[in-house]
């Protein structure tokens, strides 16, 4: 669990603590398909769609979904790791060495979980553009499943990076769900 960046915190989401009732239908779409890709990941992973994608208003339960389908995934033995869009580069960057070392495991890993895909109004940096880059096409290449929330839709990511955008496009075809941005739906703000 350490090793895979899960805390306590992360551990506790699951479908089961995810209230359905009342749920504005692109939620409710969201959580259908969160638990859909859940049941049907064995049968799916080394095929070309087999990764999943939650986009849009924050603060709805795009990380919740996707962490309940991680803690499904590791109870079976599934590798997951967690990579936070934010605070994983900070780590990446503060040491250029170990670099090339902390980037091919987020390549290799059985499933990728990046969470909140360019974060932040900045444009992505240089390195973070070019190991980006590395990272989804090597996962393209291999058929290695990520699970990506985002408040970006894919023609957003596709300005800052069309290669990107359209990779995951392609590995999220069978499972995207867009929620349209509707302040209502920010649980943050309750
Ligand atoms: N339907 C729900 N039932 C129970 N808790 C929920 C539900 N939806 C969201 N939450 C909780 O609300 C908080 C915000 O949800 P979450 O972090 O998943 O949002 P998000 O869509 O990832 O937002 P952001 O885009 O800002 O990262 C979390 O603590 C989450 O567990
Ligand atoms: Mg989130």
């Amino acid at each position: 669990m350490h090793s895979s960046n899960i805390t306590e915190e992360f551990q506790s989401k699951s479908f089961g603590t995810f209230e359905k009732e009342d749920l504005h239908p692109d939620v409710s779409t969201a959580h259908d398909l969160a638990y859909e890709y859940t049941k049907n990941f064995l049968n799916i992973r080394k095929s070309r769609m087999n990764s999943i994608a939650l986009l849009g208003q924050p603060g709805c339960g795009k990380t919740h979904l996707l962490m309940a389908v991680s803690n499904n995934l590791i109870k079976r033995g599934i590798e997951v790791i967690y990579f936070p869009w934010v605070e994983g580069w900070t780590e990446i960057c503060e040491d250029y060495k170990l670099m090339p070392e902390r980037v091919r495991r987020l390549q290799r890993a059985e499933v990728l979980f990046i969470d909140d895909v360019y974060k932040g109004r900045d444009e992505p940096t240089k390195t973070q553009r070019e190991q980006f880059f590395a990272i989804v096409n090597y996962r393209y290449m291999e058929n290695l499943p990520m699970l990506i929330s985002s408040e970006r839709t894919i023609a957003e990511m596709c300005q800052f990076d069309e290669a990107v955008g359209s990779r995951i496009n392609e590995m999220c075809r069978d499972y995207k769900a867009i929620i349209n941005k509707n302040m209502e739906l920010n649980r943050r703000l309750k």
